[in-house]
C-alpha cells in the first residue's frame, strides 16, 4: 500500500466505553500519522498517551457533553457556542489531515461540519443501533441526515448496526461493517485474577459480567436469576460510566441488599484487567435488555474460551451461533438465564465443547489485523475520493 494517510481521529468522549477500547486497539498499532482529539479529559487520554498516541485534549465543552435526549430547548441553545467553538478547533486540526475518522454521534455531528469547511473527506464509525430504546427520533433523524449529506463513509460494528442505520433512512452504500477486533493472544494467555479467595468465594461456581453498570445492560436480570440458583456467586465488574448511570448502580447495590444476595454478588468496580477477570469465572454473562450493537464482552468471552450466554438481539447474534459456540436467551428473562446458567454448570463437556468451537471463531472473525485492514481501506478510499 502507498503511505498511509494522515488521519484526525475524533472522540467526543475520554471515558473508556467499548467504542473508545477499539479506537485505543487500532491506533495504537497503526502506523503512520495520525492525531486523536477529544473533548474532554479523562482515562481514554491517558491510555492513548501511555501509548503514546499524539493526543491533544479539548477543553470548555461541558454544554455539548452533557447534552442528551432528555435535555430540553434551552439546553440546545446552550450548547450552541461550545459546539461552534469545537467546530473551530476540529477544523483548525483537520486542515493538516487526509482524513477525519470521527469516533462517536457527538464528534461525528462536530466533524462533519469542520469537514465541509475544510473540504477533509469525513468517514464516521457508528457504535450505536439508530432505535428508540437508545435516542430521540430527532437525534436520530439529524444524525443520518447529516450523514447521507456530509460522512464518505460509515463504519458500522455489525450488520444490526448497519440495518438500523438504514432503516433510520441511512444510503446503505455508504456502510462498511468492521467488527471490533480484539488481542485473542491476551485473553488466552491471562493468568486467572486472584478474585476466589479475595472474595471469599472458594470453589462454588462463579459467573461474570464485564460490562459498565447501565440499565440497559440488564445487571439486574443476573440478580433475578441469582434468586433460584443458590450456590452460584456473580462477579460484576464494571461502573457507571454515562449520566444517570450512577442511579442505575446504586439500584443494583441495593438490590442485592435486599435480595440477601451481599456473600454472592461481587461488585469489582471499573477493571483494567479483564482477561485475567474473564478467566477466572466459569461463565461469561451478557444481559442486555436492548439490542447490544456488538458487544465486545461476549468476543472476549469466547477468546478466553469461556461458555457464554448472551442476550438474543442485536449484534450478539452475530457473534454467537446458538447451540453451536454459545448460548443466547430473550432478553429480559431471568428464569431462562437461570436455565441457561444452570445447562452451563451441569454439561461441562457440553460447555466446554461450545467454549473451544467459540474460540476457534472469534479468533478468526474478530482478529485485530482483520479489523486494521478494514478501517485502513475504508480511510485510503476517502482519502482518494476526497471531501
Ligand atoms: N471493560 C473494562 N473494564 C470494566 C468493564 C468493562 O475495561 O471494568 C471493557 C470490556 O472488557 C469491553 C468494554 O469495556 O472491552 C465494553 O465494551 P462492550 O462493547 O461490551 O460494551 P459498551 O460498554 O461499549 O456498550
Ligand atoms: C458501543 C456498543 C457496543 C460495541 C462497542 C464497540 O459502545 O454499545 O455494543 O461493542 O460500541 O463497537
Amino acid at each position: 500500500m502507498s503511505t498511509p494517510p494522515s488521519v484526525l481521529f475524533v472522540d467526543h468522549t475520554a471515558a473508556l466505553g467499548g467504542a473508545e477500547l477499539y479506537l485505543l486497539d487500532y491506533v495504537r498499532h497503526r502506523e503512520g500519522p495520525h492525531q486523536v482529539l477529544l473533548f474532554e479529559e479523562g482515562p481514554f487520554a491517558d491510555r492513548l498517551a501511555s501509548a503514546d498516541v499524539p493526543t491533544r485534549c479539548l477543553s470548555g465543552a461541558s454544554a455539548v457533553l452533557s447534552f442528551s435526549r432528555a435535555s430540553g430547548l434551552m439546553a440546545a441553545l446552550q450548547a450552541i457556542p461550545g459546539g461552534m467553538r469545537l467546530i473551530y478547533q476540529v477544523a483548525q486540526a483537520a486542515r493538516a489531515c487526509d482524513v477525519v475518522f470521527a469516533n462517536s454521534q457527538k464528534a461525528f455531528l462536530i466533524a462533519a461540519v469542520a469537514g465541509t469547511l475544510t473540504r477533509t473527506p469525513v468517514v464516521w464509525n457508528l457504535h450505536d443501533l439508530l432505535t428508540a430504546d437508545h435516542f430521540s427520533s430527532f437525534n436520530t433523524r439529524l444524525v443520518v441526515a447529516m450523514a447521507n449529506a456530509f460522512a464518505t463513509a460509515v463504519v458500522v460494528n455489525s450488520e444490526a448496526t448497519r440495518q438500523s442505520f438504514v432503516d433510520a433512512g441511512g444510503r446503505q452504500s455508504l456502510t462498511r461493517v468492521v467488527y471490533n477486533g480484539l488481542d485473542a493472544q491476551v485473553f488466552e494467555e491471562a493468568r486467572p485474577a486472584n478474585v476466589r479467595e479475595a472474595q471469599g468465594i472458594g470453589d462454588a461456581p462463579l459467573v461474570g459480567i464485564f460490562s459498565r453498570l447501565a440499565p440497559w445492560k440488564g445487571q439486574h436480570v443476573l440478580l433475578e436469576a441469582l434468586d433460584t440458583l443458590p450456590a452460584v456467586h456473580a462477579l460484576l465488574v464494571g461502573e457507571a460510566l454515562f449520566g444517570d448511570e450512577v442511579t442505575y448502580a446504586q439500584r443494583l447495590r441495593d438490590e442485592v441488599g435486599q435480595r440477601g444476595l451481599s456473600d454472592r454478588v461481587h461488585f469489582l468496580g471499573f477493571r483494567n484487567d479483564i482477561p485475567a477477570l474473564v478467566n477466572a469465572v466459569d461463565v461469561v454473562v451478557h444481559t442486555s435488555v436492548a439490542p447490544e450493537p456488538f458487544g465486545r464482552v461476549i468476543a472476549e468471552g469466547l477468546l478466553a474460551q469461556k461458555p457464554v450466554i448472551a442476550t438474543r438481539a442485536g449484534g450478539a447474534q452475530e457473534i454467537i451461533r446458538e447451540g453451536k459456540t454459545g448460548w443466547l436467551v430473550p432478553p429480559g428473562d431471568a428464569d431462562a438465564l437461570a436455565r441457561a446458567i444452570r445447562h452451563v454448570l451441569s454439561d461441562p463437556e457440553e460447555a466446554r465443547r461450545r467454549a473451544r468451537a467459540g474460540r476457534r471463531e472469534a479468533r478468526e472473525r474478530f482478529s485485530l489485523g482483520t479489523m486494521a485492514c478494514a478501517l485502513e481501506a475504508t480511510i485510503h478510499d476517502a482519502a482518494r475520493t476526497g471531501g
